[in-house]
């Protein structure tokens, strides 16, 4: 009995808690205003400090020996001769270090700020676009052990993202980008054109200095922005990228160079799909439409030495490409300009921000900056959707996020070390003993248009000697049965026009909604294991042809294109990897067969019969290495709470204090205080799941073989 009601305080406590940490202040919002290159600079050397495991930092001068344009007198903030170009990659180097196996098959992304110095919403977009990640990431990572600071920082840092208006999902999916992509920045690619405020670097346009459909070698790679692009390009196999200017309001594709006047290119198709995307996610607002989306040549107007057609076909288009021989700055290497096959065949889309080239008004503020239909919505906001979009379409995925009733407390967590040891650690529930079937839900993002969706499992000893990886797609479903799908098989994304397909329920994810079940082989035995994938086939229709005339005649060439629709498409550059596939996976979820009956949680009237692995407590590298021997590790398990159902009773306990407001006043705080004491004070705080009498159980899990 005693039991009974210092659980309905506790979670009347948790419920008045929970409603707390939803209210939004408004002190907490940022209007947005442009930054100036030494901002910009300050802002780059803190985070290198603050965000060493997310945050590279390098310049051209420093990484590739360019020369600085500009004299003495410019950018005086850093005490080098003329302007250095810097050069921001986020990545999660701890999963993925430099040189692994992984690092070198993260999907890659490339935001320019500007080439036009003085087309200005881009540098400050990508910079908050940045902030955001890192913020989201690093706070994601969070608690990794149980030490107290550690979990306080964690309830802080995730109160500060909800009081700007990031949810609990927006946040994951932050992340989740910044630990499965390489994202990799320049937010002054113009570095002196944007100090001067002027459109060109010295009197070149840089715009116009990329080698594609030139006429004189002597007219490319002139600049020193130019050469940076070119120099990180060639160090990468990207597939989406942004190029912001301003002048019009436009998000533009190929074709842009006048020898394809006239018509589209073989990737129309997915180019349609993905400028879309960016069109409606950016949205608009009293001031400003939605951007327009098409073709350069139908939209902006022609220009040879672009950018964007440069990175699109410069691998595979070799009749348009001139090996430059620049004279200024003492030459550049003509081989610089010969690239092979792999490296530019990238979506490098035109973001024209704005009419005006610096907008005084309606840059928009931080308040709920993700969803597009905020009040705060304005030039910087939208493009730095626009920025975080193209780090997510880059690649599919799948994520996992409902067992049974259980809301998996994590989705990517940031900073693990890879193999199967973590990812099994964060990817177990413990299903009751009785359970006979399980049912699941995920999401599939990275992509517009879901073609089919499937779950897939099998006896963890009948697939025995695979490789089951986190951070690997397994090779074939050999041995793997498929589950049901209850409910649609195919959708749409949260990007697309009409929105995510099947439609989110509150309190999910924001994107299609999928779910499925397995049944409980008969065979097995408390705690025998199960492993399942869920895979996804997306944007099959980005292989097709254009329907209208498009040139040259023949079939997508684009990574991101042929990643995703076909299976043969492999491509490898300087280190990295690209690998088409038609299928995605989740990463793969354990479920054990518990020791217990479904009896836990019956007394608050609920049925729970699914436990959580929680990968939080354990000793995962945070950079130093080592792992815990594992007589030291405990297994901690998590009981899950229907959040709806505290709400329910949290209201109606309060409902009752009313009644007999002395009983609140006079005892309800003394109250409610040892009884969150009661555990370990701190852990459930971060998590809306508080512990159950089971929380301290010890499990072994068995032995992996
Ligand atoms: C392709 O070119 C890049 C430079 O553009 C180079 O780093 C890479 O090694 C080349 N890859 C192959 C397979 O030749
Ligand atoms: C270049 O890559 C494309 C697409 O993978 C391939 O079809 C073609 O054969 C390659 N060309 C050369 C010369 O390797
Ligand atoms: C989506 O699935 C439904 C059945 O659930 C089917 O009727 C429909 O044709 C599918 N749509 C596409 C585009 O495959
Ligand atoms: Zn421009």
């Amino acid at each position: 009995m005693i039991n009974t009601i210092v659980r309905i305080l506790f979670m009347a406590y948790m419920a008045h808690a929970s409603i707390d940490r939803e209210t939004v202040s408004t002190d907490d919002y940022e209007s947005y205003s442009i930054w100036t290159s030494e901002e910009i600079k300050v802002k780059l050397d803190k985070w290198k400090d603050v965000y060493p495991d997310f945050f590279h930092m390098t310049s051209a001068q420093e990484k590739y020996g360019l020369p600085a344009a500009g004299s003495d007198a410019d950018c005086p903030f850093h005490d080098v001769t003329g302007c250095h170009n810097f050069i921001i990659t986020i990545q999660d180097f701890i999963t993925h270090p430099e040189g692994s196996y992984t690092s070198a098959r993260l999907p890659e992304v490339y935001w320019s700020g500007c080439l036009h110095g003085n087309e200005r919403v881009g540098p400050t977009s990508v910079m908050h676009a940045a902030s955001l990640l890192l913020q989201a990431a690093s706070c994601e990572a969070l608690p990794r052990t149980k030490d107290k600071d550690e979990i306080a920082a964690a309830r802080k840092c995730r109160h500060e993202l909800e009081k700007k208006g990031i949810s609990e999902h927006q946040r994951k999916w932050l992340a989740r980008l910044v630990s499965t992509r390489r994202i990799v920045m320049t937010p002054t690619t113009n570095a002196l054109g944007y100090y001067k405020n002027k459109r060109e670097e010295g009197r070149i346009d840089p715009n116009r200095d990329f080698p594609y459909d030139v006429k004189d070698p002597e007219d490319c790679m002139q600049t020193i922005a130019g050469r940076t692009v070119n120099e990180i390009y060639r160090e990468h196999l990207f597939q989406l990228s942004l190029t912001f200017h301003a002048g019009t309001e436009v998000v533009g594709y190929e074709w842009g160079a006048p020898h394809w006047l006239g018509k589209l290119s073989p990737d129309d198709v997915a180019q349609v799909s993905v400028g879309s995307a960016y069109s409606n996610y950016g949205g608009g607002w009293s001031a400003s439409k939605a951007y327009a989306y098409g073709t350069m040549n139908d939209l902006v107007y022609y220009v040879r030495g672009g950018m964007e057609d440069w990175a699109y076909a410069g691998s595979w288009d070799p009749d348009r490409v001139v090996q430059c021989e620049p004279t200024s700055f003492d030459g550049y290497p003509k081989e610089k300009t010969r690239y092979n096959n792999s490296t530019l065949r990238i979506f490098n889309m035109l973001i024209e921000t704005s009419d005006d080239k610096e907008p005084k008004l309606h840059l928009g503020n931080s308040v709920d900056v993700l969803n597009k239909d905020t009040k705060g919505n304005g030039h910087i906001s939208r493009n730095i959707r626009l920025a975080l979009l193209a780090a997510e379409l880059v690649e599919p995925y799948v994520s996992v996020f409902k067992v049974n009733e259980l809301r998996l407390s994590d989705d990517v967590v940031p900073l693990l070390t890879a193999g199967e040891e973590s990812c099994r650690k964060g990817n177990t529930v413990m299903v009751a003993k009785n359970t006979q079937q399980v049912d699941i839900s995920w999401t599939v993002g990275g992509s517009m248009t879901i073609d089919n969706t499937e779950v897939w499992y099998a006896k963890l000893d009948d697939v025995e000697g695979r490789d089951l990886d986190c951070l690997k797609h397994p090779s074939d479903m050999a041995g793997f049965v498929k589950g049901e799908i209850i409910g649609g098989t195919n959708g749409t994304s949260a990007f697309s026009s009409n929105g995510a397909f099947p439609t989110p329920k509150v309190d999910e994810p924001d994107g299609p909604i999928f779910t499925g079940r397995i049944s409980i082989p008969s065979s097995t035995k408390p705690l025998d294991q199960i492993v399942i994938y869920v895979s996804a086939r997306v944007d099959q229709d980005w292989k097709n042809a254009p329907s209208e005339t498009y040139a040259p005649l023949v079939g997508p060439q684009s990574h991101i294109a042929n990643v995703r629709t076909n299976p043969d498409w492999h491509h490898e550059s300087a280190g990295k990897f690209v690998d088409g596939r038609l299928d995605w996976f989740s990463r793969p979820l354990y479920v054990i067969l518990g020791d217990f009956e479904d009896a836990i949680g019956t007394q608050s009237g609920h049925t729970v019969g699914t436990l959580e692995h929680n990968v939080r407590f354990e000793n995962h590298n945070a950079g130093q290495g080592g792992v815990l021997p594992k007589s030291a590790r405990k297994e901690r398990m998590w009981f899950p709470v229907d959040m709806t159902f505290l709400l329910l009773l949290g209201a109606l306990v309060l409902a009752l204090c009313l009644f007999c407001a002395c009983l609140c006043r006079s005892d309800g705080s003394e109250k409610f205080a040892p009884v969150v004491q009661m555990d370990d004070e701190d852990d459930y705080a971060f998590d809306s799941a508080p512990f159950s009498d089971r929380a301290d159980t010890e499990l072994e899990l068995r032995p992996m073989s």
